[in-house]
């Protein structure tokens, strides 16, 4: 992107579990739009590492940090060390999640349990510890939400529900935390990311949808972007990407 139009050029973001996938992309587009980017990862560390090295190349300040966004702790302890090396948080993405496919019966609590700790109570710890940052900063919240969250699918009983989660709290937020910070959701739907494994059920999504074609990357990160530099007034907002799928 030309220097004239780095729309971020100043601001400072964190993306949770952002070595990777998605979370890599939004970092990406975030440092060409001009901004530092801090990314968390839990196992990811090779490809937080090599995550740095292409954003250095935007010539912004990145930074990797180890967190398990179901933890108070390590969540607290990582806020603060962004907040501390960037010193200030004006863009927050809570990216961090997990998906699972599980027939309805066959549901564990322990799955129950850790997919909601991931997927809902961890943007809930993130914005809490972030909250003061981002208040300072007139910021924003993007939350990464799914179409599972607008539509029941059969097999992610307890991952529809904590995105379904995600999307109330995206709402609930957008009101608690205004007039400070605006908090709007991007909700994916079938996003093809060039895995082996997906590629028979990818080929099988894209005719049944309007767009005839699944989502990229690009597609979501362009997304983020829209809301990262939209005009304050937007808030409470769940957006789908999805081609026209959820219809
Ligand atoms: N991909 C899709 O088609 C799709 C569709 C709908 C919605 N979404 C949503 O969009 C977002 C990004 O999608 P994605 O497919 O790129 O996500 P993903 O690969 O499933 O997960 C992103 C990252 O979350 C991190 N993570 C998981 N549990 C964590 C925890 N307890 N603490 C900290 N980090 C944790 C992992 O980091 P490490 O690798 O470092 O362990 C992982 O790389 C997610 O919120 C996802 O639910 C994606």
């Amino acid at each position: 992107m030309p220097t004239e139009a780095k729309p971020l050029a100043g601001k400072a973001v964190l993306v949770t579990g952002g070595a990777r996938r998605l979370g890599r992309a939004i970092a990406l587009a975030m440092a060409d739009a001009g901004a530092d980017v801090a990314v968390t990862y839990l196992r990811s560390q090779s490809h937080a590492r090599n995550l740095l090295v292409e954003l250095d190349r935007n010539s912004v300040r990145a930074m990797a940090i180890r967190c398990d966004v179901a933890q108070e702790k390590s969540v607290r302890a990582a806020v603060r060390q962004v907040a501390r090396e960037f010193g200030a948080i004006d863009i927050l993405v809570n990216n961090a999640a997990n998906y699972e496919t599980v027939a309805f019966d066959k549901i564990t609590v322990k799955q129950w349990d850790a997919i909601f700790a991931s997927n809902t109570r961890g943007p809930f710890l993130v914005t809490r510890e972030a909250l003061s940052y981002l208040r300072k900063r007139k910021g924003k919240i993007i939350n990464m939400g799914s179409l599972g969250g607008l539509r029941p699918w059969p097999t992610h009983a307890h991952y529809c529900s904590s995105k379904a989660a995600l999307h109330m709290l995206t709402r609930v937020m957008a009101k608690a935390l205004a007039p400070e910070i605006a908090v709007n959701c991007v909700a994916p739907g079938m996003i093809d990311l060039g895995e082996k494994s997906a590629a028979a059920f990818m080929r099988s999504m894209a005719p049944k949808t309007p767009m005839r074609r699944n989502g990229t990357a690009e597609d979501i990160a362009a997304a983020v972007m829209f809301f990262a530099t939209a005009p304050h007034f937007i808030t409470g907002q769940i957006m789908s990407v999805d081609g026209g799928l959820g219809l």
